[in-house]
């Protein structure tokens, strides 16, 4: 198919995922490159709808398989009816979050281990991003930064559970053939931002 660049950010909770990823998308911007911004789980109407019902914390009953399918069903959505559909148009794709933070939350956090990917595998097909920025804060970090507003069911889970998300993305990174760049979070936000240009200026 014929391709413009898919780029995904990732990172645990409260990472600060959302300034960068604002910044990279002024940048694309100003400098007059066709681009779209998307994220998961959502990034389409029906992913929308999944998204309230997986991030409800009413619903603590979720079973991980339940869950891992829902994150899965969106993803599918999402990856038919946009981020195909615009990479084949040419375009830039920014997405916060991709299948990744499925094999970091539900396959290493939640134990379910490679089936996760197996699961995915139908929704994504050849469909992969080509640069993934994974922002690394430590949990306890992470914590204090998104303490000031309401938890989802996710976000609401013990440190043990993001600690084990933090050392799932390590392995996806060591195992990324250089896909994932992984930058240290605890850096000032231009810091962190000029790596990530860096990246993308030698690509485009
Ligand atoms: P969101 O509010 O988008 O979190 P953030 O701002 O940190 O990106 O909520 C998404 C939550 O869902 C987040 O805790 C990570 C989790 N998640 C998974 O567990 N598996 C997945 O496949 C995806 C996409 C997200």
């Amino acid at each position: 198919m014929k391709r413009g660049l898919f780029i995904s950010f990732e990172g645990g909770d409260g990472s600060g995922k959302s300034t960068q990823i604002r910044k990279l998308c002024d940048f694309l911007s100003e400098n007059g490159y066709d681009y779209i911004l998307s994220r998961e789980p959502g990034g389409t109407s029906i992913g929308e709808q999944i998204r309230q019902i997986i991030l409800d914390p009413e619903n603590s009953e979720m079973d991980y398989l339940t869950e891992a399918y829902l994150y899965a069903a969106s993803r599918a959505q999402h990856v038919s009816q946009v981020i195909r559909p615009a990479l084949e148009s040419g375009k830039i794709v920014v997405c916060d979050r991709f299948l990744d933070s499925s094999i970091a939350y539900q396959g290493y956090a939640r134990g379910l281990g490679a089936c996760v990917e197996d699961i995915n595998s139908y929704a994504v097909g050849d469909c992969l991003p080509d640069i993934t920025f994974l922002l690394k804060v430590s949990p306890e970090t992470g914590k204090a930064r998104r303490s000031s507003r309401e938890e989802d069911r996710i976000e609401n889970e013990q440190l043990d559970f993001h600690q084990r998300v933090f050392n799932g993305y390590e392995k996806i990174e060591e195992n990324s053939h250089g896909r994932v760049i992984g930058i240290d979070a605890s850096m000032d936000i231009d810091t962190i931002f000029g790596i990530i240009r860096t990246v993308i200026e030698e690509r485009l």
